[in-house]
């Protein structure tokens, strides 16, 4: 499985940098990552600077977001999925009104065009008419939204089981196999493991 992650500047960058962590351990998956100029900028914020150069050192391939030129910017590139994770609501704009002036945006015009997977994990909060009027003309052009918002009922003891949570409904929707949160009913207290 070949799978492009762009990391955005949203708030969030860290459901990226797991989300390639998991790729790699869950499905072996062969990953190219685009980080933008901002999401660098949120990174130095919110990252501790060990993880983000322990999910560099696992990706295959890696490209700066003005790469227009890059292999994976045409349908010729047999990669499987795109996963912008976090995606800010800039780039879910520059999606839906489809301008492919930076790599992330490029590679998912190209999947959709090419039929093929793109995830959004967009993030962002309290939603305005016009943001809501994105995510639904995306949701209208065969675009994944995994909205940032963690679940509970699997009984998240800190902030990385939210994570993971969150990157587990991503793998979902890629049909990757994954332990990174337990399915409803089999939680303690409502099935089998009680
Ligand atoms: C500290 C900080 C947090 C931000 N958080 C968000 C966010 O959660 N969601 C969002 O859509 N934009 C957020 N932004 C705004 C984006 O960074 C901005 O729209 C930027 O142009 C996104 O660029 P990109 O889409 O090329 O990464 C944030 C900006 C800053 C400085």
């Amino acid at each position: 499985m070949r799978i492009i992650v762009g990391i955005t500047g949203a708030s969030g960058v860290v459901y990226g940098l797991e989300l390639v962590r998991a790729l790699k351990k869950h499905a072996s998956a062969y990953v190219y990552l685009i980080v933008t100029r901002w999401a660098w900028y949120i990174m130095r914020l919110e990252a501790d600077r060990r993880l983000v150069d322990e999910v560099f050192s696992l990706v295959d391939e890696y490209y700066p977001e003005d790469e227009l030129d890059a292999p994976i910017s045409s349908g010729s590139s047999k990669f499987d999925a795109v996963v912008v994770c976090p995606c800010s609501i800039r780039m879910l704009s520059d999606i839906v009104h489809a301008r492919a002036d930076n790599l992330v945006a490029r590679c998912c015009l190209v999947a959709l065009k090419e039929g093929r997977k793109v995830i959004l994990v967009v993030r962002e909060t309290p939603l305005s008419e016009n943001m809501l009027e994105l995510l639904h003309r995306a949701s209208r052009l065969g675009v994944h939204i995994v909205p940032a918002c963690p679940g509970f009922y699997h009984r998240p003891v800190d902030i990385r089981d939210q994570v993971r949570f969150i990157v587990g409904k991503v793998l979902d929707i890629l049909g990757i196999e994954h332990d990174l949160y337990r399915p409803w009913r089999m939680m303690s207290g409502h099935g089998s493991d009680q």
